[in-house]
């Protein structure tokens, strides 16, 4: 099957470092098998808890959640925000608990077949620090039954600092073909 990638952004800046690092992994793939949404814009619709009732998403969450069903493979690009996925990130994933309640959607049988990586940009270069974010995507993702693709993590904290990571820019190279996996 041929691969399609959805790169999800969530920094609270335009053309920052992690998206520069995401541009760099996507380098070697077919444009037309790329497909970029914000998250911030437009931004999604806060979760509401309504079990044990539930509600079929529309608009933006519509919109995110059939890009999500047409990839092979989802691509999480965040900054790192006080050892965790920013809050664009990680209304998505509680958005999905929604969906995994809305049957309609059939989230909890289509997800299975996904694989999911994670690519963060932060500025401390201790290399624990990415720990906390990296653990709970890859349960999160695991629990769902996805593929855990693997996580690239850069350093930077001005926009362009990610360039001077040698290291993560050459790790980005071979990231998303499957090599690391
Ligand atoms: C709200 C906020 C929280 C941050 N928390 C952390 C942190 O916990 N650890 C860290 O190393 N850097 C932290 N940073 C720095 C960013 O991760 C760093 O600037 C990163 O390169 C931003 O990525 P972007 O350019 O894609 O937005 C934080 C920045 C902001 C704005």
């Amino acid at each position: 099957m041929d691969r399609t990638f959805l790169f999800l952004l969530s920094s609270a800046r335009r053309d920052g470092n992690s998206v520069a690092l995401a541009r760099a992994a996507a380098a070697k793939i077919n444009p037309q098998a790329q497909v970029w949404l914000d998250l911030t814009d437009p931004p999604l619709p806060p979760y509401r808890d309504l079990r044990p009732g539930f509600v079929a998403p529309t608009g933006t969450l519509a919109t995110v959640m059939a890009a999500m069903q047409a990839a092979t493979d989802i691509v999480l690009v965040a900054p790192v925000y006080w050892y965790a996925l920013p809050s664009p990130a990680k209304l998505l994933l509680d958005h999905w608990s929604g969906w995994l309640d809305a049957p309609d959607t059939g989230f909890a049988h289509w997800v299975r077949g996904k694989r999911i990586f994670l690519i963060t940009s932060r500025a401390d270069p201790d290399p624990t620090v990415t720990t906390p974010v990296e653990e709970m995507v890859k349960r999160s993702a695991t629990w769902l039954g996805m593929a855990w693709g693997g996580a690239l993590h850069g350093v930077g904290d001005a926009v362009g600092d990610i360039a001077q990571d040698q290291s993560a820019m050459q790790r980005a190279q071979c990231f998303l073909s499957g090599d690391n996996h």
